[in-house]
């Protein structure tokens, strides 16, 4: 990113805007003190926007927005919503104490970014809902700590996200293909089953590549050609923790929709957070629309389900529809060739092995520190759904092993890792249909469940329980 040097106007609104949000951030963070929170915003930003050590924040950001004011560009929304968050306010009261900073009057028709929608062409928007960089770190400790990362953790960051990528697209990692193939196989009855009579809004829980977001838009757009034409036709909301995911995955969309169809007639709105909190930016006012939210790509399995499935609940209204789909077991206790094929999906591989450490590199644990072992089945891990027990739920346990002791450092804080630690970096749950079928109908209507032909992969479509 190269720096912006302010010219002679936003120079001498430099410090009214400095004050302004010194102001802002002073009165309405409570909890923090305004140098604390600077060094956060300051950090931020400069993380979101690449920036080189000698570049300064405050400097950019105001050039950005005395331009933004001229009309003579836009501002990235990731730099607005990192300070709204920040100052604890909304686009409009933010934009509205930047401009009377200014000496302008706040205009609505300016920008109409207010509860998180984004501002007509902007491409990114960045709200971190209590996921400032400190928690985050502190979280990751913890994981590191207990010895099991969460699943956020394994995508999270530029090169762990790559990875990721890398791996979905490689040969014995068929997943990504089953789960794809699946919803191709079921997409024309999902959309008749959802077919309303309000228009749809499309909510994805993680974007990943974007393919399977990307085949759903597209016929969408297919299917219903006159109602979806006009601009803005049909909104988009893309929960993802990944900011890297987010950029991949719009991309793919954008490739595969066209990019007139995605400029024109998608409504984009991003947030980037962990969608474990997606209670604290979705509520009832949603219900304007039919969503259709999306927990695609075996996503379910790398959670506990019920606080997942809980949340999503929380914000689902009574028209709206999720669909989920996760790998399957085969009934009852599996067979040594059984095991055998399921585990071959995460057999050792470069990839896989790549990106096992590029999500270790985050707490500095390097290949030399210990050994990653060969992927293996656990009957019993993280289950506590009586639905699960009893070989009715087999969980992949992807474990990197310290066998030199070391200690890693987490901002002032070290952790000492001893010999043996075992640190599980990926765990992938499959559940029998019949158990996947009951943990999910404990909190929704299943309305209907698709199937792989070998019964090794299922889709449900489902909705709020009345
Ligand atoms: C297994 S991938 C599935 C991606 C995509 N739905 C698909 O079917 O290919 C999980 C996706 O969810 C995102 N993700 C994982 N945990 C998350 C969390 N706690 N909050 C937000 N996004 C998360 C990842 O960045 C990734 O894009």
């Amino acid at each position: 990113m190269s720096k912006n040097k302010p010219n002679k106007k936003s120079r001498s609104n430099k410090s009214n805007f400095d004050k302004s949000i010194a102001v802002v951030m002073k009165d309405l963070i409570s909890d923090m003190s305004y140098y604390d929170a600077a060094i956060v915003l300051n950090n931020e930003i400069r993380k979101i926007l690449s920036l080189d050590d000698g570049d300064n924040v405050a400097e950019f950001t105001t050039a950005k927005i005395s331009r933004y004011i001229r009309g003579e560009t836009t501002i990235p929304v990731i730099v607005i919503a990192a300070l709204c968050q920040y100052a604890k306010l909304t686009g409009d009261e933010f934009f509205m104490k930047v401009f009377e900073e200014q000496g302008l009057n706040w205009n609505r028709s300016i920008g109409r970014f207010s509860n998180y929608p984004l501002p007509e062409g902007f491409e990114y928007a960045v709200i971190h809902t209590a996921e400032d960089t400190n928690q985050l770190a502190q979280e990751f400790k913890e994981c590191i700590r207990q010895g099991e990362i969460r699943s956020k953790f394994a995508y999270f960051g530029t090169k762990v996200t790559e990875r990721y990528i890398k791996l979905m697209h490689s040969g014995p990692y068929v997943l990504n293909e089953k789960s794809a193939n699946l919803l191709k196989e079921s997409l024309d009855e999902v959309l008749e089953a959802v077919k309303g009579n309000k228009p749809i809004r499309i909510i994805s829980l993680g974007i990943g590549d974007g393919e399977k977001d990307a085949l759903i838009i597209e016929k969408l757009f297919e299917k219903t050609k006159g109602a979806l034409e006009h601009k803005g036709a049909l909104e988009y909301y893309v929960f993802d923790i990944s900011i890297d995911m987010i950029k991949i995955g719009l991309n793919t969309v954008k490739e595969k929709i066209g990019e007139g169809n995605y400029l024109e007639r998608l409504d984009r709105k991003l947030y980037q957070m962990d969608f474990m909190h997606i209670n604290r930016v979705l509520n009832e006012s949603i219900s304007d629309k039919q969503n259709i939210f999306l927990l695609l790509g075996n996503t379910l399995g790398n959670f506990p389900e019920d606080i997942l499935l809980g949340k999503i609940n929380e914000v689902l209204q009574p028209n709206d529809f999720l669909l989920i789909d996760n790998q399957l077991k085969k009934p009852g206790k599996l067979s040594v060739d059984d095991e055998n094929r399921l585990l071959s999906i995460y057999a050792d591989s470069n990839e896989h092995r790549e990106y096992m450490l590029a999500i270790l590199d985050r707490a500095k644990i390097s290949p030399t520190d210990g050994s990653i072992s060969p992927a293996r089945l656990s009957y019993d891990y993280g289950i506590k759904n009586e639905w699960l027990r009893n070989h009715n739920c087999a969980t992949v346990l992807q474990e990197f092993t310290i066998t030199n002791p070391i200690t890693v450092e987490f901002g002032d804080e070290s952790l000492p890792l001893g010999r043996n630690k075992i640190i599980t970096v990926l765990y992938s749950k499959k559940y029998t249909k019949e158990a996947l079928t009951n943990i999910v109908s404990d909190i929704f209507t299943v309305e209907r469940v698709f199937s792989a032909s070998n019964e090794d992969y299922a889709l449900m479509l489902c909705k709020k329980s009345m």
